[in-house]
C-alpha cells in the first residue's frame, strides 16, 4: 500500500520531490497527508508562526525585517533607541538560533531580550497612528505564494491561526496592507497597550517569546472557538519553539509540521529533521504548503 501512496504523492504533490525538501520519514508524511485528505477541509486547521515563516527571511541578499524590526523607523524611535535595539539583536539573535544550546538554556535569555526591547519601545512613546506608515515604509515582505495560501484557506473556510512572538499590531498591519487579513484569520501575539491619547504605555497580557508558545497555546485554546472540532493540524514554523504552537489543540488526530530552515543550515539541519515532519531548506516560497493544501482541501 505504501508503494502506491508514494506514487500518488509524487504525481499529486510533485513539490515534495524538490531537493530543498527534507523528510526523515517520508512514509509517515504521506500517510498523514492521505489521512488529512480523506477527512477533508472541514476537519483542518492551520497554525502558523509569522516572522520568517509567513514572511521572507531575505530578499535580494538583504534580511527582511521582523515585526519588531519594522518599528526601527525614525517616525517611531530615536537614534539612540535604534542603536540599542540593534545591539540587543546582535547579542540575542545568535543565541536564539544557536544549535548547541537547549531551549531551556535559551528561555531566560529570550525573556531578557523581549523585556529589554519592550521597555525601550515604551520609553519612545510610540504613537498608534504612525504604525501603518512605518509598515508602508518598511521592506516587510510575505513569502512568494502567500496570496494563494491565504485565498485557498479562505475559500475552503479553513481557520488560520497566526501565532507570533512578534508585535501583534504590526503583524496585523502587514497582513492588512497585503490584503490578506481575512475573516478566517486569527492572531495570537504581543499586542501594544495605548493610552487614551494613542501613545504606547505597555504590552498587553502574558509575554510571548520564541520558547514559551506552549503556555500561550494552552491559555488561548478555549477562546478560539473557530478552531474547535478540527482535529487535523497543519503547523508551519521556522523555530523549534514553534512546534509547541499546537499544544492547545485537544485530541488532535493528525499533525503535520513544516519547518522553514532559513539560517545556520548545516548546524541545524539534523535537529530540524528530527523535529519537523518536513524541512524546507532556504525556500522563500509557500510552494510546498500550497501544494499540500491543494491536495488535502
Ligand atoms: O512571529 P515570530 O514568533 O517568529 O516572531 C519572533 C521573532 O522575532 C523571533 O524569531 C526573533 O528572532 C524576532 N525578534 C526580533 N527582535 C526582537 C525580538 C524578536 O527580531 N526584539
Ligand atoms: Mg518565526
Amino acid at each position: 500500500v505504501l508503494a502506491i501512496w508514494h506514487q500518488l504523492t509524487k504525481a499529486e504533490i510533485p513539490e515534495l520531490a524538490k531537493c530543498s525538501v527534507l523528510m526523515r520519514e517520508r512514509s509517515r508524511v504521506e500517510e498523514t497527508i492521505y489521512a488529512m485528505q480523506r477527512a477533508g477541509a472541514g476537519s483542518l486547521q492551520v497554525i502558523s508562526d509569522f516572522d520568517m515563516t509567513l514572511t521572507r527571511f531575505a530578499h535580494n541578499g538583504k534580511r527582511v525585517p521582523t515585526t519588531h524590526n519594522i518599528l526601527d523607523n525614525q517616525l517611531l524611535i530615536d537614534e539612540d533607541c535604534t542603536k540599542k535595539m540593534r545591539e540587543l539583536l546582535n547579542t540575542y539573535y545568535p543565541i536564539e538560533i544557536d544549535a548547541s544550546r537547549t531551549a531551556e538554556e535559551k528561555l531566560p535569555l529570550m525573556v531578557e531580550w523581549w523585556t529589554k526591547v519592550h521597555k525601550l519601545l515604551i520609553s519612545q512613546r510610540i504613537r498608534k497612528d504612525m504604525l501603518a506608515q512605518a509598515v508602508r515604509e518598511s521592506s516587510a515582505m510575505l513569502r512568494d505564494g502567500y496570496k494563494v495560501f491565504f485565498d485557498r484557506l479562505t475559500e475552503q473556510q479553513v481557520p488560520l491561526l497566526i501565532f507570533s512572538a512578534g508585535v501583534g499590531d504590526v503583524l496585523e498591519e502587514v497582513i492588512r496592507q497585503n490584503h490578506v487579513f481575512l475573516p478566517n484569520v486569527h492572531v495570537i501575539s504581543n499586542y501594544m497597550d495605548f493610552d487614551q491619547t494613542g501613545v504606547l504605555r505597555a504590552f498587553k497580557g502574558q509575554l510571548i517569546h520564541t520558547f514559551n508558545k506552549r503556555e500561550g497555546a494552552l491559555s488561548h485554546a478555549a477562546g478560539l472557538r473557530a478552531l474547535q472540532g478540527r482535529p487535523n493540524v497543519l503547523l508551519l514554523g521556522d523555530s523549534l519553539g514553534d512546534l509547541t504552537m499546537a499544544d492547545g489543540v485537544s485530541q488532535h488526530q493528525n499533525l503535520l509540521t513544516i519547518g522553514f530552515l532559513n539560517d545556520q543550515v548545516d548546524e541545524r539541519k539534523e535537529s530540524y529533521m528530527n523535529s519537523f515532519d518536513i524541512v524546507l531548506v532556504k525556500d522563500e516560497t509557500m510552494d510546498v504548503p500550497n501544494a499540500i493544501l491543494r491536495y488535502i482541501t
